[in-house]
């Protein structure tokens, strides 16, 4: 994190806050989103979060997504949804993504790759 003149600069990261349909963590979102964060917000009620989400588009980019904290798939699908985000592609690499890669470098297609430029990044590489 960049800091200047005691202000924090949080542009270009991405922040996960859970429970943040209201309260502590929907402030929290705000307090992210004022630096330049890239906020994802989530909740169990439906209702609490369009309404933060439609409030707080006012201060930045955001996105909402349903999610229990008590139940781990549900968890385990926000942090691949937030991760994905990270990405040109907005999608994880599937295993067939890198067994393609591997079967295109090994092939006679592949014939002027020395493998040192190859990007397998989803896009990531240009942005990041
Ligand atoms: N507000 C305070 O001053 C204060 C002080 C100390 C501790 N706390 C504690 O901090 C916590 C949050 O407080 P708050 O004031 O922000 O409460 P809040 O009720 O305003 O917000 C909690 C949010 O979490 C969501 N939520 C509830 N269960 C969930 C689940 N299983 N998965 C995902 N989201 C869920 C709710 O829908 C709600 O939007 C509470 O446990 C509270 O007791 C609050």
């Amino acid at each position: 994190m960049k800091q200047k003149e005691g202000q924090m600069d949080f542009t270009g990261k991405r922040v996960v806050i859970t429970g943040s349909g209201s309260g502590i963590g929907k402030k929290t979102a705000e307090k992210f989103l004022e630096p330049g964060a890239r906020v994802m917000i989530s909740d169990i009620n439906e209702k609490f979060l369009a309404q933060a989400e439609k409030e707080l588009k006012a201060k930045g980019e955001v996105a909402g997504a349903i999610a229990d904290v008590c139940n781990y798939e549900a968890i385990e699908a926000l942090a691949r949804k937030a991760m994905a985000s990270l990405y040109v592609l907005r999608r994880l690499a599937e295993e067939e993504d890198s067994a393609n890669a591997l079967l295109l470098i090994s092939s006679d297609y592949a014939t002027f790759i020395t493998g040192q430029t190859l990007s397998f990044s989803g896009g990531y590489s240009f942005v990041g």
